[in-house]
């Protein structure tokens, strides 16, 4: 059985040090949930009290409607993977994976019929009398698993488990994980602070910052209208830049340029910033109405070439722009801007609301 989430005002306090205030979210059956923020924003600390291991000192943890505050740990009927692999080091491979049936009154048989199905689910049947030392990472992690899912928990905890691999193997884990939480269907908590994993890997994200939900959505959601600058900042690269909203031309002025801006919630004047990711902006060299400006400096990285640009009124930014053969683009260059307007998220000027209409 697979179950869904409902964390309610939780609090978490170490002493007299409050690491998370107030938060509350809801999972739902079989998602991929990831928790993502920067080191110490509390996110182990959140997974730790839905597994168990740490006092809870505010708030309700359900899975369904069963209240798991006061629930032993080993009642609760959860897999988990950590970013060190926790897997027994005198043990073979196929015997780690037994380990967790081994108290479950099964018959030798049916032990031996669920290890190796989810030996074969993570492609590591072959190396089944292996001992873990003679493993690489990527597989040491893959039994790690397997032990964890073969005792068909309700619930999988992942606790940044790809950050000991190296870039590769990260990427092809990552779609491995994925792949296997589909396959299998089951509710996911997933830890990381690398955003673009998160963002591969995830059906949504809560992104954290000091014990504090900032923004949960899609990784859609998340990167096109993210909840206020430090998650526009946070996931993806993005330009800000100080603007005026004028409410009563629906305008945004940017130094002596101005655009019309219809999708704008709020109703007050005043000074605003900006977020425009790096792909949002056109370059050109011929003057067809765009924001005159001068290149500073490009660095050519195979796909993309990344561009500084300096405006007229000298706020610089970062431009993406494909590497085509023919692109005639150099420092010193005099070019014309053009931005997807569409895609500006303009906020408050302490960066704290996105004043889009659709947020
Ligand atoms: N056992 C503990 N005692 C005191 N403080 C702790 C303990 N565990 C974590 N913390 C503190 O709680 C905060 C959040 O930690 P953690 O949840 O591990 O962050 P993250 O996993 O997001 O990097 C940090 O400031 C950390 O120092
Ligand atoms: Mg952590």
């Amino acid at each position: 059985m697979s179950v869904n989430i409902s964390v309610r005002n939780a609090v978490k306090r170490y002493g007299a040090v409050t690491i998370i205030p107030d938060l509350s979210i809801e999972i739902k059956d079989k998602e991929f949930f990831t928790l993502l923020g920067p080191s110490g924003c509390g996110k182990t600390t959140l997974l730790r009290m839905i597994a168990g291991f740490n006092t809870i000192e505010g708030g309700e943890f359900y899975f369904n409607e069963t209240c798991i505050n006061e629930m032993e740990v080993s009642k609760r009927n959860i897999g988990m993977v950590f970013q060190n692999y926790a897997i027994f080091p005198h043990y073979t491979v196929q015997q780690n994976v037994e380990f967790g049936l081994k108290n479950r009154r099964l018959s030798r048989d049916e032990i031996k019929n669920a290890t190796r199905e989810f030996l074969e689910l993570m492609q590591i049947q072959e190396y089944h009398d292996r001992m873990p030392e003679r493993l690489s990472g990527g597989q040491q992690q893959r039994v790690a698993l397997a032990r964890a899912l073969v005792i068909k928990p309700d619930v999988l905890l992942m606790d940044e488990p790809l950050s000991n691999l190296d870039a590769k193997l990260r990427l092809e884990m990552r779609q491995a994980i994925r792949n296997l939480q589909k396959e299998v269907g089951i509710t996911t908590v997933y830890v990381t602070h690398d955003q673009e994993e998160a963002m591969a890997i995830s059906d949504r994200i809560a992104v954290m910052k000091d014990g504090v939900i900032q923004h949960v959505g899609t990784p859609q959601e998340i990167y096109h209208r993210p909840a206020n600058i430090f998650v526009a900042t946070f996931i993806g690269r993005t330009n800000l830049l100080n603007a005026h909203y004028s409410a009563a031309n629906k305008s945004i002025q940017l130094d002596d340029f101005s655009f019309p801006m219809e999708n704008i919630a709020a109703s007050e004047e005043g000074p605003v910033v900006l977020s425009i990711r790096p792909e949002d902006f056109t370059m050109s060299k011929e003057d067809s109405g765009g924001i005159k400006s001068t290149i500073t400096d490009s660095i050519f990285l195979g796909l993309n070439t990344h561009f500084m640009v300096a405006l007229p009124g000298g706020q610089e930014i970062e431009i993406i722009h494909e590497s085509v053969l023919d692109l005639d683009f150099k420092s010193g260059d005099r070019v014309y801007l053009t931005i997807k307007v569409d895609k500006i998220n303009v906020f408050s000027e302490d960066g704290n609301r996105n004043l889009s209409r659709d947020v």
